[in-house]
């Protein structure tokens, strides 16, 4: 037993401030105040016997108690305001959200490379004026050869060989995949020139799409591929007029100092007929592999429509002349970024598509 009140309030304090270290939970602290400052707690027992206290000894006492009940009670505040501060940073680290930590990449699709460049063609021919008309894949033959001046047996269609759809009434017009978009000139012109045909508008189109050969697939050859078509038909248009629209092509496709060429080609249903080049790019017309030691690598057919084809679009080649061309846009891309198979393009290779 403590010899005086001073002392038991030493005692007091000491073993409630140890009580209190040990207090480890937020909802253990009420069952320690109950304990060491509640109403029957020891500190209270001493608060109690004050009166009956040897009248001078009561204000050292009474202080020394008031002092020790402070204490404690800035004791119990600081330990509940560092074991809030502990469970905090419990809950805070156990439900860590590491922000800093890369997202889940999400795989995002693109236009195909063909698809990239058909629109860049029409792009620059829709600033020109040119409209883009679709035509059918499924051809036949009368559309696809004879209307365009390719008459049955006509050698120049080796340069086109074809499926054929066997199809018993179709008799000699049979069916085909179209070899090229030509035939759709002759659909155009049917179209428009039956609106008014004494007096047929004029033309000023591009015709894209797929076309299908049978060959060899090869890294230059593949049995399908994109072309672009061009048709203009009107009054008093000239040779000048194809050379004019077709470098500026160029030159809008290719860069502004891109040079071009043409060169004299056949094809049964334009005349004069011509094949465009432009100056290598890679080399400059210096000459290196890509464009075989020539500097000029050619692009795209063209001509003047022949007449026959104008008047089998109902339009009077007494009257009217017009340009067309046709380009592969596949070669096209192969050239722009020296793609050196055009089997890359329908491989469905993914490492290859991702380039563009
Ligand atoms: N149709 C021709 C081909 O596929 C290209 C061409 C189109 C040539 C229009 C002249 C005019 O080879």
């Amino acid at each position: 037993m403590p010899e005086s009140p001073l002392e038991l309030l030493d005692q007091i304090e000491a073993s409630a401030l140890s009580a209190l270290g040990a207090v480890e939970a937020e909802d253990s602290l009420e069952a320690w105040r109950v304990a060491h400052l509640g109403r029957s707690s020891p500190l209270m027992g001493v608060f109690d016997r004050l009166g009956g206290l040897p009248k001078e000894e009561r204000p050292a006492i009474g202080r020394r108690a008031n002092e020790v009940k402070r204490l404690l009670e800035s004791a119990l505040a600081e330990r509940a305001a560092l074991l809030r501060q502990q469970a905090l940073e419990r809950t805070l680290l156990g439900e860590r959200l590491d922000v800093t930590l890369p997202g889940r990449a999400r795989p995002r699709g693109r236009l195909h490379i063909s698809n990239q460049t058909l629109r860049q063609i029409y792009r620059i021919f829709a600033e020109m004026g040119f409209q883009v008309y679709r035509s059918r894949d499924v051809e036949t033959d009368e559309y696809n050869f004879q209307l365009l001046n390719f008459p049955p047996h006509h050698p120049a269609r080796e340069m086109q060989d074809s499926y054929y759809i066997q199809a018993p009434h179709a008799a000699d017009n049979p069916i085909v995949l179209r070899t090229h978009t030509s035939p759709g000139q002759i659909r155009a012109m049917r179209e428009y020139s039956a609106a008014d045909p004494g007096n047929p508008p004029p033309v000023r189109i591009i015709l894209p799409g797929m076309c299908y050969r049978y060959e060899q697939v090869t890294a230059r050859s593949e049995v399908q591929f994109n072309q672009v078509e061009g048709l203009a038909v009107g009054e008093g248009i000239t040779f000048s007029d194809l050379k004019g629209t077709l470098s500026d092509f160029a030159r809008r496709m290719f860069g502004q100092g891109v040079r071009t060429r043409f060169r004299a080609a056949h094809f049964p249903f334009t005349e004069p007929s011509a094949e465009m080049d432009v100056e290598c790019f890679v080399c400059g017309g210096v000459g290196c592999p890509v464009c075989k030691r020539a500097g000029w690598l050619e692009v795209l057919g063209c001509g003047m429509v022949h007449p026959v084809v104008l008047s089998n679009g109902g339009y009077a080649p007494e009257r009217y002349t017009g340009f067309a061309f046709g380009m592969g846009s596949e070669r096209l891309a192969m050239l722009r970024y020296r793609i050196e198979d055009i089997r890359y393009f329908w491989g469905n290779d993914i490492r290859f598509l991702e380039q563009f």
